[in-house]
């Protein structure tokens, strides 16, 4: 058994831990990143980047079926699977080889196997031929993610009923697709299909899409998505799904089908219906750690565990089970182990984008999460329709929606279902973080023509001064004036 010494071990090379280990190696330390898999975890290899390429070709074959509207005679998209499945492989063969550029040029070594622990210092690295090789490390981070969750009763066969990983392999365009689950997952994998030229139903066993998201933008993108040819059942739970020789028989019950069993056939099932921790083969009882009752790590506001030495970063340690948050906090837990004993996680806003298309992206508070929380609510909206950079787009279906105090005027959430949603929302990230109010977001200049400037007439709008709207009534009399702050 080979024996290594190192500063650190981070088990998992997906977004948190390459994070962490990237770090780790800029900060002069000696790591060690372990996976058992490819470099780059989820998110890379099956998850946010091929998924994405996916909605890009997607976005391509909806500008080419629209092309007719804005003056272009183009001939209607032939999908080559094979040739979109390559254009996905080579966009995440390449940014998986850049992870393994910057592993090396930040002096990370990266060792292929399933990490064990023997104890809170030691790892045993067991590879595909059985080897094993020992790593004495100071400290370690487990990094190891989540993967989706396969229900038994619906067995995954990988072909007919399928996974998150099976469908973004596109190895086969099903004619009829049910997927089960109207979250993130089985919204952007409806997209894809769509545009790849499937009959898609969505079957959401609670009363609105995208549970948690602003109710008014949940409705606005299932406007869209209808639109777009996705059926959508809301309150409608997924019962028997079983495989009756090419294709799926799947029964579904709920407000979609007045409430008796249908039952109706597809050419595949996909099931969406949430992720799990991964801490599987870990022995985490050999450190003297343990998982909380929901399978997560947890974790303090340096990401350390109970057991000092050892930290723990992104979906393993509970939700947003989201890339973005994982890589910071891998970034926090490296420098804590470097010395910096002020690093800590603590953001007011993580934002959360869902690419479909158009894309929802939101941070903060939704209305409803405000009122719950006892704000008195003042609202700003502004519909792209109105907007003349939409308009020059060629798509002015969406929603820009501020969620403010009433009292205080502060930012409490920022809502978007437009194209380019993904990056409008930063503006309400720092708008957040900096604790700005409406006002200040209605009074700073946004260039013209952009999508951004609906975010500044939203925030117009909440004080009833909106240019490009009609504006709705005037705030309720007890909203502070604009400028009392
Ligand atoms: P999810 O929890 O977001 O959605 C699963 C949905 O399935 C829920 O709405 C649930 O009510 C529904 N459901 C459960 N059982 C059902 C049944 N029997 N019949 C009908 N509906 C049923 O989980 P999802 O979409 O699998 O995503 C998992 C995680 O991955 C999320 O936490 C998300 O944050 C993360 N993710 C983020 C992405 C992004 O940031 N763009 C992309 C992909 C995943």
């Amino acid at each position: 058994m080979a024996e290594h010494n190192v500063d650190a071990v981070v088990i998992g090379a997906g977004p948190g831990g390459y994070h962490a280990a990237i770090r780790l190696g800029q900060l002069g330390k000696k790591v060690i990143c372990v996976d058992r898999d490819e470099v780059g975890g989820v998110c890379l290899n099956w998850g946010c980047i091929p998924t994405k390429a996916l909605l890009h070709v997607g976005e391509v074959i909806r500008h080419i079926d629209h092309a007719g509207a804005i003056g272009l005679k183009v001939p209607k998209a032939d999908v080559d699977r094979e040739g979109v499945a390559k254009f996905k492989t080579d966009v995440v063969n390449s940014n998986v080889g850049g992870v393994k550029t910057l592993f090396k040029a930040n002096n990370v070594q990266f060792m292929y196997g399933q990490a064990a622990f023997k104890s809170a210092n030691e790892i045993v690295v067991r590879n595909k031929d059985g080897a094993e090789d020992s790593i004495k490390a100071q400290y370690a981070v487990i990094a190891t993610g989540s993967a989706p969750i396969d229900v038994k009763a619906w067995p995954r066969d990988g072909e007919y009923i399928i996974n998150s990983d099976d469908a973004v392999k596109l190895e086969r365009l099903p004619k009829n697709l049910l997927v089960i689950g109207g979250g993130v997952i089985g919204l952007e994998f409806a997209t894809v299909y769509t545009r790849m030229g499937s009959k898609v139903l969505v079957i959401e066993a609670l009363p609105q899409i995208l549970t948690g998201t602003d109710l008014e933008i949940s409705k606005a993108l299932g406007r869209i998505l209808k639109k777009q040819g996705v059926e959508i059942m809301l309150g409608t739970k997924a019962g028997e799904i079983k495989k009756d020789g090419k294709t799926v028989k799947a029964t579904f019950n709920g407000e979609g089908t007045s409430g008796k069993d249908e039952t109706r056939e597809f050419d595949c099932v996909l099931v969406a219906v949430g992720r799990r921790p991964v801490t599987d083969g870990l022995n985490l009882e050999n450190a003297g750690l343990s998982t909380n009752e929901r399978g997560f790590i947890d974790v303090d506001a340096q990401r350390r565990t109970k057991v000092s030495n050892i930290f723990a970063i992104g979906d393993v340690t509970g939700p947003p089970l989201l890339a973005h948050k994982g890589m910071k906090e891998g970034v926090i837990a490296a420098e804590v182990i470097a010395g910096d004993r002020s690093a800590a996680f603590d953001p007011i806003a993580i934002p959360n984008c869902i690419y479909t298309d158009p894309e929802v992206a939101t941070v903060g508070l939704s209305e409803e999460e405000a009122k719950a929380k006892g704000h008195e609510v003042r609202i700003g909206k502004f519909p792209l329709a109105a907007s003349g950079r939409a308009r020059t787009m060629n798509e002015s279906d969406g929603l820009i929606k501020l969620v403010g105090d009433a009292k205080t005027d502060i930012l409490l959430g920022m809502h978007i279902v437009a194209p380019q949603a993904e990056s409008l929302i930063g503006e309400g990230v720092i708008a957040l973080e900096m604790g700005a109010t409406m006002e200040d977001i209605g009074l700073s200049i946004h260039p013209h023509p952009t999508l951004t400037e609906g975010i500044m007439d939203a925030a117009e709008a909440a004080h009833g001064k909106a240019i490009h709207i009609v504006n709705p009534k005037k705030p309720a009399p007890s909203a502070q004036p604009v400028g009392a702050r």
